[in-house]
């Protein structure tokens, strides 16, 4: 028999403990093994009349319970409606037990409580959490694509509030103790090291009070709220989710449903409607699809960048020469993690004015939203701002982000590689020069690689980790571990052009360009996009990314495949009228002011007017079809090409990198629910548009054979 995760004990005579701690796993998570083992113990427990009270706590400390097995879940998302109804009542009438037993039943919660584990902790009569920043409770269903189905909807609302539990069920987020004991959740916060005394406490205190038989009994009836109140309630929130989620994820609507609808209802009947709902969201292809991210977003946390176990290099000292919009952000984000870090530039100007901008970067207080001086104070003395390579040459590793001019990065890495130690790392923030290229003529290009971040580098979680021909093991674990330690998440990419990145978002930006030529309206091919769920429209991104740098990426992509990069004369004719992006108040769009909404303009339908075509018939699907296909034609010769280890790698990279709609699953995820010969069909009346919209010898062949690339 395996060893068991529920183990019972008791501090006392009367006070029984269930531990949980799964065995050889970080984290306790709610399976179906560990639910039975909790009903086999309620079982005997329930039985007992000698009992003051039971504690249900984890055996590992700084987390109590991360939620449900999703693996489980995955496995049943073909289940059928009655079987995922059966699956929600089998956990609501095990976690409703917690609040009838002839006992007072408390939670100690030191660390993460979600989902499946917060509904647990709900269910018991009482909780006492310890107040360590790992402490958090929360319901986050719907950032899978569901809501709390082991009776969350019902139980949150009863003890913390209507208002207070659509804001938390719909919006997903959790909340740390202070913020619980405020709502009603916890009834004491304690440190992690008094917990066991504070639940025994609460425990000692309701054998003498019996409040809790008193809740027991309002906790399980009606709320009462007034129907203006619910209606209100219902129009307000349902306008903010709408507003939010632009009508691509359906959980977050249907939990407020339920949750209003269980308010007028006692308790049982509330988890009863709850498991009906559940069971109609339950196997969505969005809920597929958010599972998928969940797993990828988890394999990347686990991901050290190499097949062997390599140890990284300590890093206790990053260099960033270049102290522009990159380099600063880069330096920011090394600094707010307590990493020194030295910066220079070529221009004194240009220093001064990134030592200010990192500063203010790293002095905001997210909470204040404003300067936080103690912040300043902590972090300033960690950035070094000076024009002296020894200094900088002295870090671990040290990041290029110099103008993108292949001689100019050159010149700069034989100047600074000899001053560096002789096993510090050397890398490059180049958005598209090969690494093969730039390591020519270094002296120890093992220890050279890409670590390319995105733009603002405060916001994008993504970094491109680019191994050259010769870049060591033990450089891309270092680089990964860097980029990890920083807080952002790294994918390992072969060089090649354009990466992995930038090399799917050329093929759908130029075929924005392409489409507006075919006649297509603006506004019809930004709509395109954002009703398939991107960030923003392709041509407001051209703006963003400034119509320079794309014409730069362009050239190299058109360099290296000639035959499928279409060169139009758009982006030229805006640049030679000023038009240059964002940056300039002028491109595809105009702009008020360097933030504001673009606003179409007569001067661009004058500049454009001569270049387009015979206008094209082209209905939203032609819109849709060419924006995408050719990012999915893209991504097979990049898997053909071996760029990245795994498919895995081009989704989570797209939706970390260019914010591709979780709730598409990722771009091969979405191409293996259309499958591929769907694909290759959809293909076929683009076919007179050449190369780049021919299916690959890959996605043939995963036509013929009905293989999907999460196969691969
Ligand atoms: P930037 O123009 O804002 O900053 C470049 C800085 O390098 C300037 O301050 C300049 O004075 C300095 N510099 C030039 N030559 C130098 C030298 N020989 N020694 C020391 N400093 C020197 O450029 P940005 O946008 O920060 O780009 C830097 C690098 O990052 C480029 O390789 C670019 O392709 C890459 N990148 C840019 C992204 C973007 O969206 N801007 C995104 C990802 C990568």
């Amino acid at each position: 028999m395996s060893e068991s995760a529920v183990t019972l004990s008791f501090w006392e005579n009367d006070v029984a403990v269930l531990s949980i701690d799964l065995p050889g796993k970080g984290a306790n998570v709610l399976s179906t093994a560990v639910l039975d083992e909790l009903a086999g113990h309620l079982d005997a427990l329930e039985k007992r009349s000698d009992l003051a009270g039971l504690v249900i706590r984890s055996g590992k400390p700084g987390t109590f319970l991360a939620g449900a097995d999703l693996r489980e879940f995955v496995s049943s998302l073909g289940a059928a409606k009655d079987v995922i109804a059966a699956m929600c009542r089998r956990g609501q009438t095990l976690f409703q037990r917690l609040s009838r037993c002839p006992f007072v039943t408390v939670a100690a919660i030191d660390g993460v409580c979600l989902g499946g584990g917060a509904e647990l902790a709900m269910w018991c009569d009482r909780r006492v959490m310890a107040t360590s920043p790992k402490t958090q409770f929360g319901l986050p269903e719907v950032k899978l694509g569901l809501f709390p189905g082991w009776g969350g909807t019902a139980r949150l609302p009863r003890i913390a509030g209507l208002g207070n539990a659509v804001e938390m069920i719909t919006g997903g987020e959790s909340i740390a103790a202070d913020a619980a004991m405020a709502l009603g959740l916890a009834d004491d916060v304690t440190s992690a090291e008094k917990l066991d005394a504070a639940a025994l406490a609460v425990v000692r205190d309701e054998q003498q009070t019996r409040k809790y038989v008193e809740d027991r009994r309002r906790w399980s009836g009606p709320i009462s709220i007034s129907e203006t109140e619910l209606a209100f309630l219902g129009a307000t929130a349902s306008g903010f989710i709408q507003q939010q989620t632009k009508g691509h994820y359906p959980a977050p609507l249907a939990a407020l449903e339920v949750l209003l609808e269980g308010a007028a209802m006692d308790a049982d009947a509330a988890c009863e409607a709850e498991a009906a709902g559940m069971a109609e969201l339950f196997g969505s292809p969005v809920n597929a699809a958010l599972l998928n991210v969940f797993f990828l977003a988890d394999r990347n946390k686990k991901d050290t960048g190499v097949a062997n176990d390599v140890v990284p290099r300590e890093v206790k000292h990053v260099g960033v020469i270049g102290a522009g919009i990159m380099g600063s952000g880069i330096a920011a984000a090394c600094v707010r993690r307590e990493l020194p870090t030295t910066i220079t530039d070529a221009a004194a100007e240009a220093l001064a004015r990134s030592t200010k901008l990192v500063l203010e970067e790293v002095s905001y207080n997210k909470l204040t939203k404003a300067t936080d001086v103690q912040r300043t104070l902590k972090f300033a003395p960690l950035l070094n701002a000076t024009t002296s390579d020894v200094e900088l040459a002295a870090a671990d590793v040290v990041i290029e982000a110099v103008v993108e001019n292949a001689s100019v990065k050159r010149q700069v890495f034989g100047r600074i590689e000899g001053k560096m130690r002789d096993d510090a790392i050397l890398a490059s923030n180049t958005s598209t020069i090969p690494i093969a290229k730039l390591a020519e003529g270094l002296k120890r290009p093992e220890l050279f690689c890409g670590i390319h971040f995105f733009n603002p580098v405060r916001k994008m979680p993504l970094v491109e980790v680019i191994r050259g021909p010769k870049t060591s093991d033990a450089t891309i674990a270092t680089a990964v571990a860097l980029a990890k330690r920083i807080g952002k998440s790294p994918i390992v990419v072969n060089d090649g052009p354009g990466f992995l990145v930038n090399r799917l978002l050329l093929p759908y930006m130029n075929e924005a360009v392409e489409l507006l030529l075919d006649g297509a309206k603006v506004e019809h091919i930004e709509k395109s996009a954002k009703s398939f769920g991107m960030p923003m429209g392709p041509l407001t991104l051209f703006d963003v990314v400034g119509l320079d740098t794309a014409v730069n990426a362009g050239l190299v992509m058109h360099e290296a495949f000639p035959e499928r990069t279409v060169v139009s004369s758009v982006l030229p004719t805006l640049m030679k009228a000023g038009r240059l992006g964002q940056k300039s108040l002028a491109g595809f769009f105009r702009y008020k002011h360097a933030t504001a909404r673009g606003e179409r303009d007569e001067e661009f339908d004058r500049l454009i007017g001569p270049l387009l075509r015979e206008p094209k018939k082209l209905s939203r699907d032609d819109l849709t079809n060419r924006l995408f296909l050719p990012m999915v034609l893209e991504a097979t010769r990049i898997l053909e090409e071996n760029i990245v280890r795994d498919v895995r790698d081009v989704d989570l990279g797209l939706i970390y990198g260019i914010g591709f709609p979780p709730f598409k699953g990722g771009l091969l995820f979405w191409a293996d629910t259309l499958g591929a010969a769907k694909i290759v069909e959809m293909l076929q009346p683009l076919s007179s548009l050449g190369e780049r919209m021919q299916p690959t010898a890959m996605l043939l062949e995963m036509a013929k054979s009905g293989k999907r690339f999460y196969d691969r």
